[in-house]
This record gives structure tokens, C-alpha cells and sequence, in this order.
């Protein structure tokens, strides 16, 4: 079921190939305006590398990727999940704080619910608290060491789905 009964001012659709360049435009856009607050530079280097143009195509053809949609069909945000993995969630600076983020976990968590009892994510500092609140459990950490003495240190979070 759907964590919130909000009303959205979104709509969720499966993406597509026509919507590449505007889902690597606002993982982009978000990464380098919200995860310096959060992340040195190396660890905003390492993310938006992470969701290339070419990451954003395979995301695209697997199925699992998704794009949250204003009412003008531009997107404003997408999420994607692998298995029972939500490998990430992102939702334009500019949309943030309207249900946005909300309406795509939603949306993946119905997806993983179809085959799983369990949905897991690595959280984001900027994000670790939403998740927490909609029900997510640290269960562990993980680290990534950089070649310039940075460590990224994430949260490993699950949710029991039914
Ligand atoms: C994390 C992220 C995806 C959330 O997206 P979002 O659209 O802002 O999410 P929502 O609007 O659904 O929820 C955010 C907050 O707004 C509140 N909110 C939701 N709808 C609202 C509404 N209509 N009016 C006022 N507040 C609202 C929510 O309660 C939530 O509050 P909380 O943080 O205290 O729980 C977004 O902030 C983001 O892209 N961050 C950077 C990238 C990131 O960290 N991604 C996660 C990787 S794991």
C-alpha cells in the first residue's frame, strides 16, 4: 500500500528513451545542489559519475527506472530500483518538499512488494531521515574509500514490506 494518502501534484510513468537527457540533467542538477551540503567534493564527483548518461540508459532498459512527471509531461524527478534494491531517488531541487520524493518510493516500494517482503536501500545523508520515517531500519554500514584519503560512509536500511 501506499505510505501517504496525499494528493499529488505529480504523476509517476515508467521511463523511457525519450526521457534520458532530462532524467541525467535532474540527477545531475540535484547531486551538485544538495550533496555538497551534506559530501566533500570527491564524494559529489563520485555520485554524479555514478549516474552518467550511460547508467541512466541502462536504468532505463532494465524497466525498473521511473520518472516523476509535472502536468507540462517535463520530468521532475526519478527513482529506479534492482530486485528489491531502491538504487536511487532523486527529485529536482526546484520540486523538492511537494510529495515528489514521496510519490516515486511509493511507486518502487509497490514494485518490489510484488516479489519481495523486504525493500533495501543505501541511504544518503540527504535522504536517511525520510527513509526513516517511512519506516526503513539501519541494519548496517557500508564504506567507500577514495584515492585521496576520503571515506564515504552510507547507511544500509531495509523496511519490511508485509
Ligand atoms: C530525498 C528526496 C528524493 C526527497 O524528495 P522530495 O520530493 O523532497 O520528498 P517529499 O516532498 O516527498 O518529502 C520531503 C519532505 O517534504 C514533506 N512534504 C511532502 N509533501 C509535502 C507537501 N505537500 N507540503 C509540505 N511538505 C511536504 C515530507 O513530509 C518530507 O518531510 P520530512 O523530510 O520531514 O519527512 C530529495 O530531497 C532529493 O532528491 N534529495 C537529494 C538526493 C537524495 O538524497 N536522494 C536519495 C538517495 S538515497
Amino acid at each position: 500500500m501506499p505510505h501517504s494518502s496525499r494528493t499529488y501534484a505529480m504523476r509517476y510513468a515508467p521511463a523511457t528513451d525519450e526521457h534520458a537527457g532530462a532524467i541525467h540533467n535532474v540527477l545531475q542538477t540535484t547531486i551538485r545542489a544538495i550533496y555538497p551540503k551534506y559530501y566533500p567534493q570527491t564524494v559529489v564527483d563520485f555520485f554524479c559519475n555514478l549516474h552518467c548518461l550511460e547508467h541512466v540508459r541502462e536504468g532505463i532498459a532494465s524497466g525498473n527506472m521511473g520518472v516523476a512527471l509535472d502536468d507540462a509531461g517535463n520530468v521532475v524527478g526519478t527513482g529506479c530500483y534492482d530486485d528489491n534494491h531502491i538504487t536511487g531517488v532523486y527529485v529536482h531541487p526546484a520540486f523538492q518538499g511537494r510529495g515528489c520524493g514521496t510519490l516515486i518510493i511509493d511507486r518502487l516500494e509497490e514494485k518490489i512488494a510484488a516479489d519481495y517482503d523486504v525493500a533495501c536501500i543505501d541511504a544518503s545523508l540527504s535522504a536517511a531521515c525520510l527513509y526513516e520515517r517511512r519506516g526503513y531500519k539501519t541494519v548496517g554500514h557500508g564504506v567507500i574509500e577514495f584515492d585521496d584519503g576520503v571515506k564515504l560512509v552510507y547507511e544500509k536500511m531495509e523496511k519490511q514490506l508485509r
